[in-house]
């Protein structure tokens, strides 16, 4: 099928790769001209596991390419996706501009009948925004459709997600575009869901919410395992061994972070708000997350007792592991607080330094993560990245100018690092 993505961010790239790899006709369209002159000289804008040569393979067999004109992507395809940022307004609602924007665009350039689909993240109704603004300003007055299409990939495995998705959600007003979305889908082999589009919108704020539920739940628990003795690890392991509750999004941590969950959780709040209701039990999800890196500061402040003039290094500054995506990344938040309070820093990430650059300012960046901990007064780990948990902890040790840790990922054994010599404290252990 032929098929247009408007926006080429984390979404409209990835999912534009994966519509082609499976072998669709795929046009990507970016008003951002210098991005698209980048992506049309086979370079990618963003890290992700497997992008790069993805995009490479699809472009060079013909089935992807990349174009700063709306107008053509909707001219040369049926089915035109709208994959554009949602960012957050100064009081948690969502800013819908660029939407409103692209389904202007849309309706201009349309000459026969289309499917709209929409994959940003939006609040519940925006569907019926769309489509009454295509409906106001297609001067062709042809015939379309609005679909609602969520997406649910992670960050740093974008490419995993959409090639085998837990789920497909398609959410419509009529029948006539189902079979068209369904053919779409057919080569990922997943199962579909098809709904209305209001439900679909809110699966996808419902599904985010409740994931932070889960990880703000975990944290809570580690508070009281910590003041009891207990292992939050064994804990979460327990209890996701019942298959209701499962055990992925139980990791405990110093806050979850992103682009994603703060924003979607403080949208789906004030989507509650402007129908009357008071979505308490997300407010909470969000206090816990904020009071679970006040703890994780007092710990490193209650250690070191004095922090002003301490050299501390930190390990990640990326939200998550596999991205270069430093937005609302609780380790950037940490390195701030900890120079807020005079600590200088020795920072090292595996892809995020580059744009982490750009905002901490009068720290070192270590190239190599072995020698982060050299002459530190502490190392502290703030993302989960996997290499982490290969540190030369004897190393480490070593070099350290006293040997303590401060792990806000659980990446190592508390036993193992006692007998290595560690004071090391980590989370709701
Ligand atoms: C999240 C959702 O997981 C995706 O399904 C969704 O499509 C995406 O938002 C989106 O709305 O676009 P993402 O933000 O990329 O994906 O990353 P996650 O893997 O969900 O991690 C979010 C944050 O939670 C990270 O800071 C991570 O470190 C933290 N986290 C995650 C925990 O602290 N504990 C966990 O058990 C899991």
């Amino acid at each position: 099928m032929r098929l247009t993505l408007i926006g080429t961010g984390y979404v409209g790239l990835v999912t534009g790769a994966c519509f082609a790899e499976v072998g669709h006709q795929v046009v990507c369209v970016d008003n951002d001209a210098a991005k698209v002159k980048l992506l049309q000289e086979g370079g990618i804008p963003i890290y992700e596991p497997g992008l790069a040569e993805l995009v490479r393979r699809n472009v060079s067999a013909g089935r992807l390419r990349f174009t700063a004109s709306t107008a053509e992507g909707v001219e040369e395809s049926d089915v035109i996706f709208i994959a554009v940022p949602t960012p957050p307004l100064a009081d948690g609602a969502v800013e819908l501009s660029f939407i409103e924007k692209v389904a202007r665009e849309i309706a201009a350039a349309m000459s026969s009948y289309k499917i709209v689909v929409d994959k940003s993240t939006v609040p519940v109704k925006t569907g019926d925004k769309v489509a009454e603004t295509i409906k106001r300003y297609c001067k062709a007055k042809v015939e379309f459709d609005v679909v609602s299409n969520p997406e649910f990939l992670r960050e740093g495995f974008a490419v995993e997600d959409l090639m085998k998705p837990d789920r497909v959600v398609i959410g419509v007003r009529s029948q006539r575009p189902v079979a068209a979305m369904k053919e779409l889908f057919a080569p990922f082999d997943s199962p579909v869901i098809i709904t209305d589009i209001n439900s679909a919108e809110l699966i996808k704020h419902a599904s985010n919410s409740f994931l932070a539920l889960k990880i703000s739940y975990i944290n809570a628990i580690s508070v009281l395992c910590e003041a009891t003795g207990a292992n939050v690890q064994e804990v979460a392991q327990g209890m996701g061994m019942d298959a209701r509750i499962g055990r992925r999004f139980l990791q405990p941590s110093l806050g979850f972070g992103g682009s994603c969950f703060p924003k979607d959780l403080s949208a789906f709040i004030k989507i509650a708000e402007q129908v009357g209701y008071d979505f308490g039990l997300l407010k909470e999800v969000q206090r816990i997350n904020a009071a679970q890196m006040d703890r994780f500061v007092k710990k490193i402040m209650e250690t070191l007792w004095v922090v002003k003039d301490k050299t501390i290094g930190v390990l990640g500054l990326a939200f998550k592991q596999n991205t270069d995506d430093i937005r609302m990344s609780p380790a950037m938040d940490l390195c701030q607080r900890l120079q807020k309070e005079g600590a200088r820093l020795r920072v090292h990430d595996p892809k995020a330094m580059e744009k982490a650059a750009a905002v901490l300012k009068e720290v070192t960046f270590v190239q190599e993560m072995n020698d982060v901990a050299t002459g530190c007064d502490a190392l502290v780990v703030a993302t989960e990245w996997g290499e982490f948990k290969k540190l030369d902890l004897e190393k480490a040790r070593r070099t350290l100018t006293h040997p303590i840790m401060f792990d806000g990922r659980n990446l190592f054994d508390p036993v193992e690092m006692e007998r290595l010599g560690f004071i090391y404290k980590s989370i709701g252990r």
